[in-house]
């Protein structure tokens, strides 16, 4: 019993470092795995940039916040492009990241940090693993069908790929093992150029050295995705999410609105329409006005999220919009998403399909109207549409009829009553995943115990 003893309060002061990618949509699920692992004994120390990070004024109990001096600044994320971002991310925070880890051992102690877990696109904090002999462990915060994809982009010859992407037969062919994706469907577009695109696919995979991988899914979800990416990486896969449902942190990097809440206390049962395009995502002010004029002519309640800087050149909003709003609905800067789609006002999503956004609406049994911008997102609306069948695209220039007939079409008529009931019948399965003894709780547990072992 005694040594049962000293070995919990041995993990007790062991500690985790986070490393995770400095953008709202890889923060959350980052914090939210933290404090799993937190409530399951370890410490946590959150190795983090300059910009774009969570400040330890939000409440966060067993974390502590540690700089990675020089890093990249965030903003040229936008000026750069993500591929060229990651490149010059990566390169200069290597060295600096190990300084990171060599003052938080002379805190503690040689044998204190049990484990380096990263960001995949972090992919420098393997260094500063190999230098101290930590093991490391990588964490995908997307889908595990994009992490699929990515391993096979990794793979793939280049100058073929570059010629074969072309060939419209080649589109069309299925990708192994990831069906119902076509090559045409592989997340590269607005990523940059194509061949720097693969390069960042080599480096994120090839060079891995990490003992394991952890992905914010559940297997009811991508279960060929998740083994296919067992057969080929050979290392254990940990699909432990959705973690929000479990999570009370607040990571959010702007302040929510709440006012928005009242607003829906307001309205009808499942008769509002809620939109958002996550932290990212920019959109002209014709598409606005177009969707405005949609939105309004749908006759359905709306909440709309525009954040600032998000429509270029139009701050303040038109007025033309102002006056729709309105009469119909209500805009925020920033919403307290997951509390948005729970509430029973709310009947449906117009999202830009960002991984947390399509996992949170699930979660809810909201059903979606899927306007994908990047590659990534395009995957999830797929799987939106075609595997779980919870939502419709909405393909093409945004123009106000289109708008309008989406929405209804997801608010009113049948075929939104018929997503919106297997919407309802798959978030009781996810939700279960993560109660005891349900596939999400016992990756946790699997990671928990490997964790204790190192
Ligand atoms: C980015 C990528 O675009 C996305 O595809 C990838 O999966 C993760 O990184 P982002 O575009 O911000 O993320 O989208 P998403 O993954 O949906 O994350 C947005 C987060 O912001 C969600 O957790 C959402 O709840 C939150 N949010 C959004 C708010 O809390 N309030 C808002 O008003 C809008």
């Amino acid at each position: 019993e005694k040594k049962g003893q000293a070995m919990e309060t041995r993990e007790e002061k062991r500690r985790i470092v986070l490393v995770p990618f400095p953008a709202q949509g890889h923060i959350t699920p980052m914090i939210q795995l933290g404090q799993a692992l937190n409530l399951k004994g370890f410490s946590i120390a959150v190795a983090q940039g300059e910009s774009n990070k969570v400040s330890s004024s939000q409440h966060f109990p067993g974390f502590q916040f540690v700089t990675i001096p020089e890093s990249v600044p965030v903003s040229q994320h936008e000026t750069l492009g993500l591929v060229e971002f990651l490149m010059k991310l990566n390169k200069t925070s290597e060295s600096s990241f190990k300084n990171c880890i060599s003052h938080l051992l002379l805190q503690q102690g040689n044998d204190d940090i049990a484990c380096i877990i990263y960001d995949e696109l972090m992919y420098f904090s393997e260094a500063a693993a190999k230098e101290f002999k930590i093991p490391s462990v990588v964490f995908s915060t997307g889908s595990a069908t994009n992490h699929a994809c990515g391993y096979v982009l990794s793979k793939l010859n280049v100058e073929n790929f570059l010629l074969d992407i072309e060939d419209p037969e080649m589109q069309e062919k299925v990708v192994d093992g990831l069906d119902p994706l076509r090559y045409k469907d592989l997340p590269v577009s607005g990523m940059g150029p194509l061949d720097r695109f693969l390069e960042i696919c080599r480096e994120v995979f090839n060079k891995r050295t990490a003992s394991s991988v952890i992905i914010n899914t559940t297997s009811c979800l991508e279960s060929s995705s998740l083994s296919r990416l067992e057969q080929e990486l050979k290392i254990p896969v940990y699909p432990l999410g959705p973690l929000h449902i479990k999570s009370s942190v607040d990571s959010s990097l702007l302040e929510e609105d709440r006012s928005c809440i009242e607003w829906l206390n307001k309205q009808k049962s499942k008769s509002v329409i809620y939109i958002s395009l996550g932290s990212i995502a920019h959109i002209e002010t014709k598409e606005v006005l177009e969707m405005a004029w949609g939105l309004y002519d749908s006759n359905q309640p709306f909440l709309w999220v525009i954040r600032p800087g998000s429509v270029p050149g139009s701050e303040p909003l038109p007025e033309e919009l102002s006056k729709m709003v309105s009469e119909r609905g209500y805009i925020v800067k920033w919403a307290p998403q997951s509390e948005v789609l729970a509430h029973p006002s709310v009947g449906g999503f117009w999202s830009h399909c960002g991984w947390n956004s399509t996992l949170e609406s699930i979660v809810e049994g909201v059903p979606m109207i899927c306007r994908p911008l990047n590659g990534e997102q395009k995957l999830n609306a797929i799987y939106i549409e075609r595997v779980w069948r919870i939502g419709i695209q909405f393909k093409g220039e945004v123009k106000r009829g289109g708008v309008e007939r989406a929405v209804k079409k997801l608010m009113m008529d049948d075929e939104g009553a018929y997503m919106r009931k297997r919407s309802l019948s798959l978030k009781e399965k996810v939700k279960a995943s993560v109660r005891s003894g349900g596939s999400s709780y016992n990756a946790l547990e699997e990671l928990v115990e490997y964790l204790k072992t190192k």
